[in-house]
């Protein structure tokens, strides 16, 4: 069951939205070479906890920490700790907030200092893919509309597309129905209606898409061929004539 939020619902899910907003703000201040992930964690887990809201990925399946940090080659769901981030580092942040009941869910790459052009436009790249994601996004239209618009926009940058993790829906959980996969085909599947929350994240590869976890720990995934990878996503109402952005300024 794919649940329409009632107004109420939808205005909690702005708070909830605009806190994890706050704290990407925050975070973004402190992307600077040397500092330890685990020093973003604590920066991220006080500013949310100070803002009456949860980091709800903290203890999600047993997740450790309050945030995810993945750098480079990791994907997704990359675990704090003493690593400090260095010069030309691909670091992407992903966490969810939740507020009086409601999750929000974002994220966004960064590149500490500066590096190669072809990974700067991995990074530039993914968020445009998060761009044409999103441009599809209004009430009647179909969620293979959002996913082919990634794909084919990803493709024509000879980019990566990483198919094993997917976009969602969203609200009372992290997780919901339906599936919003970065590939597809346009006019099929479900079909968008007002009052939907959905979280749409590109996760895109300067090489293969295939994934896989490491011997490290049991969360963080990473590309096989070990190319760099970006992820952006914002979580989304679904409007009759577009979209509203949960999680943007
Ligand atoms: N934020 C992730 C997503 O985009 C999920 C986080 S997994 C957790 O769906 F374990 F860290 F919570
Ligand atoms: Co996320
Ligand atoms: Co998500």
């Amino acid at each position: 069951m794919i649940s329409i939020k009632s107004e109420r619902e939808i205005e909690l899910m702005r708070q909830a939205g605009h806190i994890n907003y706050l704290t990407h703000e925050e975070l973004k201040k402190h992307i600077k070479p040397g500092i330890r992930t685990e020093q973003l964690d604590k920066i991220a887990h006080d500013f949310i906890m100070k803002h009456d809201a949860y980091p709800s990925c903290l203890g999600y399946e047993g997740f450790p920490k309050s945030i995810c940090i993945s750098i480079n080659d990791e994907v997704v769901h990359g675990i704090p700790g003493k690593r400090k981030l260095k010069e030309h580092d691909v670091v992407s942040i992903d966490f969810t907030v939740r507020y009086k009941g409601y999750e929000s869910d974002a994220a966004r790459t960064y590149i500490v200092g500066s590096a190669p052009k072809e990974i700067e436009d991995l990074v530039t790249n993914t968020y445009l893919a998060l761009q044409e994601g999103l441009s599809k996004v209004k009430s009647g239209a179909k969620i293979g509309d959002i996913s082919c618009a990634i794909e084919k926009f990803a493709r024509l940058h000879h980019l990566g597309v990483v198919k094993d993790l997917v976009g969602h829906g969203i609200g009372t959980n992290m997780h919901e129905e339906p599936d919003v996969p970065n590939f597809g085909i346009a006019n099929t599947g479900i079909t968008l209606k007002e009052g939907m929350t959905i979280a749409i994240e590109p996760m895109l590869t300067l090489g293969k898409e295939e994934v896989c976890l490491t011997d490290q720990d049991d969360w963080v995934i990473v590309t096989e061929d070990e190319s760099p990878s970006a992820h952006f996503e914002h979580t989304v109402l679904v409007t009759k004539d577009g979209y509203e952005i949960l999680t943007g300024e």
